[in-house]
């Protein structure tokens, strides 16, 4: 029989284990099987095409990313062509719970390695941003196969409510990513006084196609080979190392090095395909409202999430437009606590 204070500290050494584990590997919750999608007709041939979509994926917005995905199959005309390319530090137990929502889906998962960007990450305004798997998106060019020549890109905050294939087909023209632009939002804000007041540093802005604008870098149509063949890779980076070593030339995470290498060089989309902004401020996380116009997809950019509205009791009204496409399994006590 161990003593008390023995016992004691049996128990603090258990709760340091438990503790421990939960910091290395937070569980995953489970989700159920989405509906098989099927392609409707004229789904073979030249005229549809295979689509890739890259995702990441990580334990803290899974639920976010596998509705993202269900959004996407759901709303295809041809499901079947889209192929998911998911970026993860953790892969293995994350595939496991990919294939238990989809088994049938065609997806690879990609091993991001956070030490490519954990030296060049300068703390932002909210710490979600500085998640190393937040940059991945930068690398997309090196870690798919040569093969994939576009990919679009999406954050793992946002359901496609319209036929993914037309955001797929856009011209891009000469452009190496297209997204849609806001010119009304102010573009200095996105930069310090120390950015501004640089001789060298807003000369990068000078003499781009066009007036450089804020894009949102959730949803992003992007060319890979031109991404390849211009190394942009390294333009971003380059840009980070600035910011990490150099000055502190702006306050967010991984959308002012985009703005500095791609802001007047976009290829405009409509604005239906990124709703943003619907999890409110970086601060607050206060309900917004649609902006006006036609809605193709539902961006909850910011720092409300609208499962954590949801579980929380708290949801903002459009909340419930994201809800159809969760795939969470409900736990026994929750459907007892529901009913
Ligand atoms: C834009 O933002 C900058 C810096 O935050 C500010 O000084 C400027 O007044 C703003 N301009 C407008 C038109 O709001």
């Amino acid at each position: 029989m161990p003593s008390p204070p023995e016992l004691l500290r049996l128990l603090l050494a258990l709760v340091l284990v438990t503790a421990g584990n939960a910091a290395a590997a937070v569980e995953l919750p489970e989700f159920r099987e989405a509906p098989a999608f099927r392609n409707g007709r004229g789904c073979g041939g030249a005229a549809a095409p295979t689509i890739h979509i890259a995702m990441t994926l990580d334990a803290t917005y899974l639920r976010g990313s596998l509705a993202g995905v269900h959004s996407v199959l759901q709303h295809a005309s041809c499901p079947e062509n889209v192929v998911f390319h998911f970026l993860a530090t953790a892969p293995r137990r994350l595939r496991r719970a990919v294939v238990a929502a989809f088994p049938g889906l065609p997806f690879h998962i990609y091993r991001f390695d956070a030490a490519l960007v954990r030296g060049k990450i300068s703390t932002s305004v909210r710490r979600a941003l500085d998640q190393p798997l937040n940059y991945a998106r930068i690398y997309l060019a090196d870690l798919l196969p040569r093969t994939v020549r576009r990919v679009i890109y999406f954050d793992s905050d946002l359901v496609v409510v319209d036929d993914v294939a037309r955001l797929w087909a856009i011209d891009l023209g000469p452009h190496v990513l297209g997204a849609p632009e806001y010119c009304h939002a102010n573009f200095t804000s996105y930069f310090t006084d120390r950015f501004w007041s640089d001789p060298s540093y807003p000369l990068t802005f000078f003499g781009r196609r066009r007036h450089p604008c804020y894009f949102n870098t959730g949803v992003m149509v992007m060319d890979l080979e031109r991404w390849r063949a211009g190394d942009y890779t390294k333009k971003l980076e380059s840009w980070m190392e600035i910011q990490k070593k150099e000055a502190r030339i702006y306050e967010l995470g991984s959308l002012p090095p985009f703005l500095l290498v791609f802001a007047g060089e976009v290829k405009g989309v409509e604005h239906r395909w990124n709703q943003h902004g619907l999890g409110g401020d970086n601060v607050e996380g206060l309900c917004r409202d649609l902006h006006p116009g036609p809605v193709s997809l539902l961006h909850w950019s910011g720092k409300g999430k609208p499962w954590l509205r949801l579980d929380a009791r708290r949801s903002c009204p459009l909340d419930s437009l994201w809800a159809p496409y969760d795939l969470l399994r409900r736990k026994g006590r929750d459907l007892l606590a529901e009913g």
